[in-house]
């Protein structure tokens, strides 16, 4: 038998998935300690995990996941800052692709958020995964809600309207920045299991960011976990 992973940072990013899953059973991750259960959702079996926040806990969990367990796909479901002029909260970004917006070798020659010794800049999602997600989501969605295309990540919470400037001066056709999606993407890239990334917008990534937070973080996550669930049922 083989997993569908879903992998979410936050507990309000789990515990709706969790009440979905059928036959739900936690399940011990030794030293590192971060929340597992495996479970069923439609016919599909899956394993849901709480990661934590950042990059580093996205790659522990990840990498945990996949030397012990058969998984066959990673999904990482959570909200995310909007970048795209045309994201706004409450609309659904699917990865296309997601790279480290703080990642800076440039000193040496690299191009901004490559990480030297990979020979790619920007994690590739599966398109069977992308396709079924973004499906899924205009189900759910008014299509002009429903976006797909880069996800940066980095270890800070964007909420400054100089930040995300200089963000998208780099990254210009980033959509949305969160914390966990590209540490998840590399690791998936690297041991050649498919991956994508579903982020409702919480937020715009500027000042306005402490406003809406709360507010969209509540009102989208049943939306995302509404996708989320349709989209596993269909794998
Ligand atoms: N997750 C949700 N909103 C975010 C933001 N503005 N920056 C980083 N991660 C986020």
């Amino acid at each position: 038998m083989q997993y569908t992973a879903i992998i979410g940072a936050m507990d309000i990013e789990v515990e709706g998935l969790r009440e979905r899953l059928d036959g739900a059973q936690p399940i011990s991750t030794g030293q590192l300690g971060f929340p597992l259960c495996a479970g069923v959702l439609g016919r599909t079996p899956v394993l849901l995990a709480k990661c934590g926040i950042g990059k580093v806990n996205a790659a522990l969990c990840t990498q945990y996941l996949i030397d012990h367990f058969p998984v066959r796909a990673l999904i990482n479901s959570g909200v995310a800052g909007a970048l795209g002029p045309q994201v706004n909260p409450g609309d659904l970004v699917v990865s296309h692709a997601a790279l480290h917006h703080d990642v800076d070798v440039s000193f040496f020659g690299y191009p901004k958020g490559v990480v030297p010794g990979l020979n790619v800049g920007r994690f590739p999602a599966d398109q069977k995964l992308v396709q079924c997600a973004v499906g899924e989501a205009r189900r759910v969605l008014d299509k002009d809600r429903v976006h797909q295309g880069l996800i940066v990540s980095g270890d800070r919470f964007v909420a400054e309207g100089r930040d995300k400037q200089a963000i998208l001066e780099n990254f210009p056709d980033a959509l949305c920045v969160e914390m966990e999606g590209s540490a998840i993407a590399q690791v998936a890239y690297q041991n050649k299991v498919p991956f994508v990334i579903l982020r409702a917008m919480s937020d715009h990534a500027d000042d306005s960011a402490r406003a809406d937070y709360e507010t969209y973080l509540k009102r989208t996550i049943p939306v995302l976990n509404e996708i989320v669930t349709g989209m596993v049922a269909k794998l």
